[in-house]
């Protein structure tokens, strides 16, 4: 990394402060503010952090004008043809390509630890059987720290990387034990022959009574979907897995934490948002009036899988997904009108300049939500598909950040608004 300076000058006091201007591998250089507090008093003020690097990482580059995004200088599209998901998930973690014999190293790792603990299990029977696998999966997933007190020196590396290997491996269990149980289906055991998407759909799918054949379509779909879903750099999720992660928390509690992130509709959740969408739209001619809707600035409605923070012009997940969405809907047959309307949406939309003005085109999430329903995946568990995926990319943002000396506990400053200094007054004078 180079280092150049600029001098940052108060017109008023004539104090000045020298700041460095970082540059990267790729992406805008950075300038580094920390010395403005201490040279000029004064804090920067960035709500969103809209345009705050909060943190170095090797991990994921993302340009969003340009639509590139690089898993350790990978393209995903590369990645997408050629690799697998935990191929993907080790090269996230390590910042290799695994070689044949640590792929089956990493492979067998994760593929013999998806059991869970037997009284994890009981868990489930405190939930009602209508309470969403989100909010289950993130009281479960932070209860695994109950199981594991004996590996959670957060000084100890090896101890950090069983619990990466312990949360890519048993998060699809509990997942699927989430699911199984708003059905009122028995929870179903790993299979350890199967490979991790294949599993995940086992696990879901599958009743003790009947045998279940897994679908390499939707297996090939899933694993595409984990591969686009695995990283995103510093998304709100991530943020907010490494902000707790600087406390010193456990890593169970962290991805609890960043799961709760996940979940709100302008992020992961935009996935259950758009089909709730269209549900509501209901019909192709209803279409018009959505739109409008969408365009109101008095009408809280969006149009949920539409627009990114950091993608403005396409998202190169969406182009990938797209492609898959198309073959999936041809490969199933579906003739569910949803479909349609999702696609004839997609027109409109693009077709209408308040959305190509403002460079607002379908995001991931707008042909993720289609491709789960098509493979049968309940709305209420696209969140948590997105989830499972994401966790890879969780956890290697949080091993390398517990690997970086530099790192402080996160703790952002403010730009107070509120009451001046004033006197407290007993209340018969107020
Ligand atoms: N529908 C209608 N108008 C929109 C939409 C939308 N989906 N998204 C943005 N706009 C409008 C804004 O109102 C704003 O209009 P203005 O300039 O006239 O005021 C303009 O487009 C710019 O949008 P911002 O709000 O500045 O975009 P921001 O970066 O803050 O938000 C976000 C990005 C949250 C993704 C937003 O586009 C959105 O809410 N989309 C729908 C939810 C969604 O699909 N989220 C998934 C994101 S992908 C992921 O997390 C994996």
């Amino acid at each position: 990394m180079s280092t150049e300076t600029l001098t940052l000058t108060d017109n008023t006091t004539g104090n000045s402060s020298e700041l460095n201007l970082l540059r990267g591998t790729l992406g805008n250089p950075t300038i580094e503010v920390k010395g403005i507090p201490g040279d000029l008093g004064y804090f920067t003020h960035d709500p969103s952090f809209g345009t705050t690097a909060s943190c170095e990482s090797d991990i994921t580059f993302i340009d969003g004008d340009k639509g590139v995004l690089l898993y350790r200088g990978y393209p995903i599209e590369q990645l997408a043809e050629n690799s697998d998901y935990l191929e993907t998930a080790y090269l996230l973690i390590h910042g290799e390509l695994p070689t044949g014999q640590e792929y089956k190293e990493f492979s067998t790792i994760i593929r013999r630890h998806t059991m869970i603990n037997e009284s994890l299990k009981s868990f489930f029977n405190g939930f009602n059987y209508n309470a969403h696998p989100m909010s289950m999966m993130m009281g479960v997933v932070g209860s695994l720290a109950a199981f594991y007190h004996e590996g959670l020196n957060m000084n100890d590396r090896e101890h950090l990387m069983i619990s990466a290997h312990r949360l890519i491996s048993k998060l699809p269990t509990i997942a699927a034990a989430c699911y199984k149980h708003s059905i009122g289906e028995p929870i179903v055991y790993p299979r350890n022959d199967l490979d991790y998407c294949e599993n995940i759909l086992h696990m879901m799918f599958s009743v003790p009574c009947e045998e279940y054949k897994v679908s390499p379509l939707a297996a090939k779909a899933l694993n595409l979907l984990f591969i686009l879903h695995a990283d995103h750099e510093q998304n709100a999720s991530t943020s907010t897995v490494r902000l707790v992660g600087s406390t010193g928390a456990n890593p169970f509690a962290c991805i609890s934490a960043g799961i709760a992130a996940l979940w709100g509709p302008a992020h992961g959740g935009a996935n259950e948002a758009v089909l709730e969408m269209l549900a509501e739209i209901g019909s192709v001619d209803k279409i018009p009036k959505y739109l409008a809707k969408a365009k109101d600035k008095d009408d809280p409605f969006k149009l949920m899988g539409f627009g990114h923070r950091v993608y403005k012009n396409f998202d190169p997940r969406a182009t990938l997904i797209r492609k898959v969405c198309y073959e999936v809907l041809e490969e199933t047959g579906t003739d569910d009108p949803m479909f349609e309307l999702a696609m004839k949406l997609e027109e409109a939309a693009l077709a209408d300049s308040y959305f190509v003005e403002r460079k607002l085109y379908p995001n991931v999430d707008f042909y993720s939500g289609v491709i789960y329903k098509a493979l049968g995946i309940p709305t209420s568990m696209f969140t948590v598909m997105f989830a499972l995926a994401r966790t890879s990319g969780w956890v290697s943002h949080w091993l390398e950040m517990m690997g970086d000396t530099s790192t402080r506990i996160g703790r952002p400053r403010q730009l107070y608004t509120g009451a001046p200094l004033r006197d407290y007054l007993s209340m018969e004078k107020r």
